[in-house]
């Protein structure tokens, strides 16, 4: 019957007479499944699993240096890739969210590419496809999911012609927890909420600035960390905060003050295709309210979505 320790054992050894003694590149996103994949790709070949984790300057707070520092106690052969300005560059002044989204998409691409031919003779690409990804073939969006569409050959980036390995393609979320466990992955980051490929870039509504990033990464930082402490993060599939573009009158002391809005979210799903609002404790709500309004200047008003998918989805653009 299936183990997690059975599978680990099985597939390290596939993965070792598959890769014999190839290079292997891969792109982490901190996510659960790119360092499951990685871990067990880095038990098969070693230091020949090239991974590269990309700050494209939409991640949470301090979340690169964080996620970069467990990678390297897990004894992964990383490269972080400060790109924050290139990302930024290309979304300047766009507002549409299909936009943003392609922009973010190029970027990661163009970077990859180049830190991929920085590995010689690469011959495979890792991935932590699991098996929802490949019955769902639904168009996933994002960078990760661009990389998936590697079948059509011709016109694409180098690293896009390799060979794809992808140790989790059976596996369902619970399992790739349950493998993830059983090799001694940290148990916070086996249980991070899901968090989407272009990050913040899709939770900033309208056009992106390095001032805004900063804004929400200390809103969210706040709710997120709100959630930690009162063991809530637990119960929720998954959490995160908007700047939205609108200004409203505030009154702070004897001012008067005209500043941004935020929106906090929070669902509970079990694929993330259908999610409703997390009835939160309201005396929860409202400390995590005051402190976003007490300690992050330029936002004065927090609100809360109460908007189930369908019809509203989970992220605002
Ligand atoms: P929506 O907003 O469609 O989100 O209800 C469903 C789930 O997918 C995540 N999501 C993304 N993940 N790249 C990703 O890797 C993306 O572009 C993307 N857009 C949404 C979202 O965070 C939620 O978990």
């Amino acid at each position: 019957s299936w183990t997690p320790d059975s599978f680990v054992e099985s597939t390290v050894a596939e993965l070792k007479a598959k890769l014999g003694n190839d290079k292997v590149i891969m792109g982490l996103s901190g996510g659960v499944d790119s360092t499951v994949a990685a871990v067990l790709l880095h038990k098969a070949i070693g230091d020949r699993l090239h991974c590269i984790f990309v700050d494209n300057g939409l991640l949470r707070k301090n979340e690169f240096e964080d996620v970069l520092d467990s990678y390297k106690h897990m004894g992964l052969n990383i490269k972080g890739v400060n790109a924050k300005d290139l990302f930024y560059k290309e979304l300047e002044g766009l507002t549409d969210p299909e936009k943003k989204r392609k922009a973010i998409g190029k970027v990661f691409i163009d970077v990859f590419d180049a830190e991929s031919h920085k590995v010689e003779d690469a011959k495979w690409l890792g991935q932590g496809t699991i098996y929802p990804d490949v019955i769902e073939s639904v168009s996933v969006k994002g960078p990760s999911a661009t990389i998936k569409s590697h079948h059509n050959v011709g016109g694409l980036p180098d690293f896009m012609k390799l060979k794809v390995v992808e140790p989790l393609n059976t596996l369902f979320k619970d399992e790739v927890r349950r493998v993830g466990k059983s090799m001694g992955i940290d148990a916070k980051l086996l249980g991070r909420h899901p968090f989407p490929g272009p990050g913040l870039g899709i939770r900033i509504l309208g056009d992106v600035t390095a001032e805004k990033v900063r804004i929400l990464q200390e809103v969210d930082h706040i709710f997120i960390k709100g959630l930690r402490d009162k063991g809530l993060y637990d119960d929720v599939w998954q959490a995160g905060a908007m700047l939205l573009p609108v200004q409203s009158v505030g009154v702070m002391g004897d001012e008067r003050t005209y500043e941004s809005v935020v929106a906090l979210r929070a669902v509970s799903s079990r694929d993330g295709m259908t999610a409703d609002w997390v009835h939160l404790p309201y005396d929860f709500l409202a400390e995590v309210s005051n402190n976003i309004i007490n300690q992050v200047k330029g936002v004065n008003r927090v609100v809360y979505d109460i908007s189930s998918k369908p019809p509203a989805t989970i992220e605002w653009e």
